[in-house]
């Protein structure tokens, strides 16, 4: 049997996963990395950290491993998308890692809109100016840091230093260089325009590659330190979420993906770049070839949920965390989540706003507020079906993947308030399983990435909405959708007691 590995480079861990040639995940290691959020709206990482535990990862699966490690044919690469990565010219980390999340950066947004003009901007890269994208990330290190940026010789993405110190080669692939809004989307090349118009110099970005090509083999040192063989083949691996649209079969029009890890997607397949979403929802190249997808992203999905487990039952479990949920009615007794923790981007591309539980009442325990939490972060994912079907998309069926397929009550809250019915596949993986069949696509195991989907990913149930529970949503999602607009203006005048 011949394998390849999946990593999946997250926001709180990295999950390596070994899969054979019949698409059965044979293993998988996580190993978890701090960040750091040393301000409000900051949020930065060790890019170090990542190679240090994805090599220690490596090094687990392999002691794991009764086979010959030669049988392990390829590796690729899922990574959190849009974190600045700057590099001096010879390669070393200038600063720690700016990640998606970050919104430090409201002002150079403007400055883009400014300098680029905002049709232009959605002309050249399908997308608006949003605080999490790299490009305004780089502004605000050459306005606030120039000592740094005068070192500055080139800029990477998380998952692009990680194989860069795994292979010893630099490259970016196009479906996470579209994510720092300086990619020409349909041409597939760096944009000199918005480089010219911004100030920044062309060079500084790196050779563009396919999600599935080959970038050459690991270096002898990693080899030494993992076990791995030395001839390992190295590909490029892509943006998490095409990943994940890979590792889920969006792979044809009509599928579309709701995923929930630390931030949450709602992503659909897009079989051309001719479609005009005017910004509202992000415009992507996918991991398969000469495709796209379109999609919306809640900043604080999973991440509404460990925040609330981290701050107010830190000693429990998830599965303790939400064991009763299911005895919690439909709407949470009235309460309601916004789960606006670190600002929100679709529909409301907004670093200021914050969360709120409103409705609380005496009656309520600790499970509704749980329950309340699920609601919130669904009903903000619902916000980006509702953009897409405005659109004349049609969504009956959602593949779900992430934390919220791990959970029964979940998926049938998803099924609910998406009014569509929800298919959980048999590994949940998505960006993972996506970047071993981008490997497993590379090594020539199958002739097209759909092949792969055909052979990897099982269908393991189905969640049907109910009726009465879908009525009742309706109203609350109304009511749900009045909460941003009424705590806009106050999370405005609270910012300054943030800081
Ligand atoms: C997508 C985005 C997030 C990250 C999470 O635009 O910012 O989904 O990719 O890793």
């Amino acid at each position: 049997m011949k394998y390849v590995i999946g990593v999946d480079l997250g926001t709180s861990a990295v999950k390596i996963l070994l899969v054979n040639q019949v698409g059965e995940v044979v293993d998988e290691v996580s190993k978890t990395y701090p960040l750091y959020q040393e301000k409000t709206g900051y949020s930065e990482q060790n890019p170090q950290d990542w190679v240090d535990q994805t090599v220690a990862g490596l090094s687990d699966l392999l002691k794991n491993f009764s086979g010959d490690p030669e049988d392990i044919e390829g590796i690729s690469f899922s990574g959190q998308m849009h974190g600045l990565v700057l590099l001096d010219e010879n390669n070393e980390v200038l600063r720690p890692a700016i990640l998606w999340n970050d919104t430090r950066t409201t002002v150079e947004c403007q400055q883009i809109y400014e300098q680029v003009g905002k049709e232009r901007l959605l002309a050249i890269t399908k997308n608006p100016a949003l605080e999490g994208f790299t490009l305004p990330k780089i502004l605000w290190v050459k306005k606030h840091e120039p000592e740094v940026f005068a070192k500055a010789a080139t800029f990477v993405l998380p998952k692009d230093y990680l194989r860069y110190k795994l292979t010893g080669k630099i490259h970016m692939d196009y479906s996470d260089a579209a994510g720092t809004l300086l990619l020409n989307i349909r041409e597939k090349t760096w944009s000199k325009e918005i480089c010219d118009l911004v100030g920044l110099d062309l060079t500084l970005c790196p050779p563009l590659i396919e999600a599935y090509d080959q970038v050459g083999t690991i270096t002898s040192e990693i080899a030494k330190a993992t076990d791995l063989s030395p001839s390992t083949r190295v590909f490029a691996g892509g943006a998490d979420n095409a990943c994940g649209a890979i590792g889920s079969g969006i792979l044809e029009d009509g599928r579309t993906l709701c995923s929930i890890g630390t931030s949450g997607v709602v992503l659909s397949y897009e079989a051309s770049n001719e479609k005009d979403f005017q910004g509202k929802v992000h415009y992507f190249n996918h991991g398969a070839p000469g495709v796209y997808y379109t999609m919306g992203v809640t900043l604080a999905a999973g991440y509404s949920l460990s925040w609330f487990k981290e701050v107010f039952v830190h000693e429990e479990s998830f599965d303790d965390l939400l064991g009763e949920v299911h005895t919690v009615p439909v709407g949470s007794k009235g309460l309601l989540f916004t789960p606006y923790l670190v600002g929100e981007r679709t529909p409301h591309a907004d670093a200021t706003i914050r969360g709120s539980f409103i409705g609380m009442d005496g009656s309520q325990e600790r499970k509704d507020f749980v329950r309340a939490v699920l609601e919130g972060i669904t009903f903000s994912l619902n916000e980006s079906i509702d953009i897409f079907r405005k659109n004349g998309k049609t969504i009956d069926t959602i593949i779900s993947i992430g934390g919220g397929a791990k959970n029964e009550e979940w998926l049938q809250i998803q099924a609910d308030i998406f009014g569509a019915k929800i298919v959980k596949l048999v590994s949940e993986q998505g960006p993972g399983m996506g970047a071993a069949m981008l490997a497993a696509y590379g090594c020539k195991w199958f002739d097209s990435v759909k092949e792969c989907a055909n052979t990897f990913l099982k269908k393991e149930k189905e969640v049907f909405p109910n009726k009465e529970n879908v009525e009742k949503y309706k109203k609350l999602f109304a009511i749900y959708q009045q909460v941003y607009p009424q705590t806009k203006e106050i999370n405005e005048q609270l910012k300054s007691f943030r800081e």
